[in-house]
């Protein structure tokens, strides 16, 4: 797939204005070279020690050694202009790049929370009114600037963790209005925000109540309003699908896959969270991601080693449903396939801001080792939006987007878990302290 054109920046989050240099660092991750990352790449997370970076105009000027940047041009040039934050001591990396969030609802679940302790799971509390469809009401009755700025408060707290771009779901919605309502509000929180966003429209997630028993009914309100609706308004950027058990078939995700490529807008989808789903006939769509994959089928390993696809592994949602079983990392990550770390930000299976401690479920639950996490949660992530080509990683002409870490080690990013040593961010070439709460 071509690739995506996020949602710009704009006021009051224009580029710099003037040239930033992050110096003295001690630890850089660039994650340089070939991307998405695979084995043996994954391991190697391009680490240069005494290092720096120059931003100018929101771009990546230089990065790598001080002494190699120091020769830059606009150093000198720019001399008096220029801001310098000083990273002794710690670590800076690419801003994590979320590619997999439920940004928009209205409320968090707490009744499904305390159901779930007392012994029932996803699915019963699904099937008894809970779950996906009892975040419906709330969205449809809200208004743009309320979901927006739910929505804005929760993107400063991914960017106090690092995240520095953010792909966002509609989905809790389930009719047109409400799906391009909750599209609306990603645009409106995106204007606001300093960091970039992705836009997906999931008017697939689940049947909503009214429409039960009549799949195939909601289906073309999918097909024959949404999605034209959000490309023709440039809402969305890609069309996702809940592919599993209780939710939609493979037969609808072909639909679904079928009505975005004929409007422009690119595909990805949950599938194999809880059931296994044979991914061969969604491949021809050449989806930008498969998201969770805990069930993924064997035989369907060496074809996604083949492709571009990228395997999103969503751990966040087994940490809160309190899963014993985590997706298989290793065994796709051995195979060659090209895996990303997302937190699945949703109020059903993993509430969860921050991309540090997917990271740490990472390495503890899915024995991915620290460089393999960071480039799933860097470059692959980009690449699993199509946005391979301008972030995820530090080189020179990319978007300054960047986190700086208070650790002098890089693998200290997943080993102090739930913790909070994200000093801030840069973001379009522009230093946030704290991410900018
Ligand atoms: O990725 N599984 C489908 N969608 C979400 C859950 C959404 C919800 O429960 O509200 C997920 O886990
Ligand atoms: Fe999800």
């Amino acid at each position: 797939m071509a690739e995506a054109m996020p949602l710009r920046r704009s006021l009051p989050t224009k580029p710099a204005s003037h040239p930033l240099l992050l110096a003295n660092i001690g630890q850089l991750l660039t994650l340089r070279g070939k991307a998405p990352r695979r084995v043996p790449e994954m391991k190697d997370p391009g680490l240069v020690e005494d290092a720096a970076v120059l931003s100018v105009d929101g771009k990546i000027a230089a990065a790598g050694k001080w002494k190699e940047v120091a020769k830059h041009p606009a150093l000198k040039a720019q001399r008096k202009k220029l801001e310098e934050i000083d990273c002794r001591g710690k670590v800076v990396l690419p801003g994590f790049v979320d590619s997999h969030t439920h940004l928009v609802f209205a409320a968090p679940r707490l009744v499904d929370f305390e159901k779930r302790i007392t012994g029932a799971s996803y699915e019963e509390i699904a099937a008894a009114g809970g779950g996906i469809r009892s975040s419906v009401e709330g969205v449809r009755k809200a208004n743009v600037k309320a979901l927006a700025e739910r929505a804005l408060a929760a993107l400063r707290e991914m960017a106090a963790q690092g995240t520095t771009t953010v792909e966002a779901k509609s989905g809790y919605g389930l009719e047109a209005a409400a799906e391009l309502k909750s599209l609306e509000a990603i645009a409106e929180a995106a204007k606001r925000w300093p960091g970039t966003m992705v836009p997906t429209l999931l008017g697939a997630h689940v049947v909503p109540r009214e429409f039960l028993g009549k799949p195939e009914k909601y289906l073309r309100e999918v097909t024959e309003k949404m999605i034209p609706q959000a490309a023709q308004r440039k809402l969305a950027r890609f069309v996702d699908v809940y592919c599993d058990r209780g939710a939609f078939g493979l037969e609808d995700a072909v639909r679904l896959f079928e009505a975005a490529t004929r409007h422009g807008l690119g595909v990805r989808a949950h599938v194999c969270q809880l059931t296994s789903t044979e991914l061969w006939p969604l491949l021809r769509f050449q989806p930008a991601s498969f998201d969770h994959l805990d069930h993924v089928v064997d035989e369907d390993i060496p074809q996604l080693a083949r492709r571009g696809t990228v395997a999103t592994l969503l751990p966040g949602a087994n940490y809160f449903l309190g899963l014993e079983q985590y997706p298989p990392a290793r065994k796709l990550i051995d195979a060659g396939v090209a895996v990303a770390l997302a937190t699945d930000y949703n109020p059903g299976t993993s509430p969860t801001p921050s991309m540090p401690f997917v990271l740490s479920l990472a390495c503890t639950h899915m024995k991915m080792t620290p460089a393999e996490a960071i480039a799933a949660a860097t470059i692959n992530g980009a690449c699993a939006l199509g946005l391979g080509a301008s972030k995820g990683s530090v080189e020179a002409g990319k978007d300054a987007d960047l986190a700086v870490f208070e650790v002098e080690d890089y693998r200290e990013v997943p080993y102090w878990f739930a913790a909070q040593r994200c000093q801030g961010v840069v973001m379009g070439g522009r230093y946030f302290p704290g991410g900018g709460r």
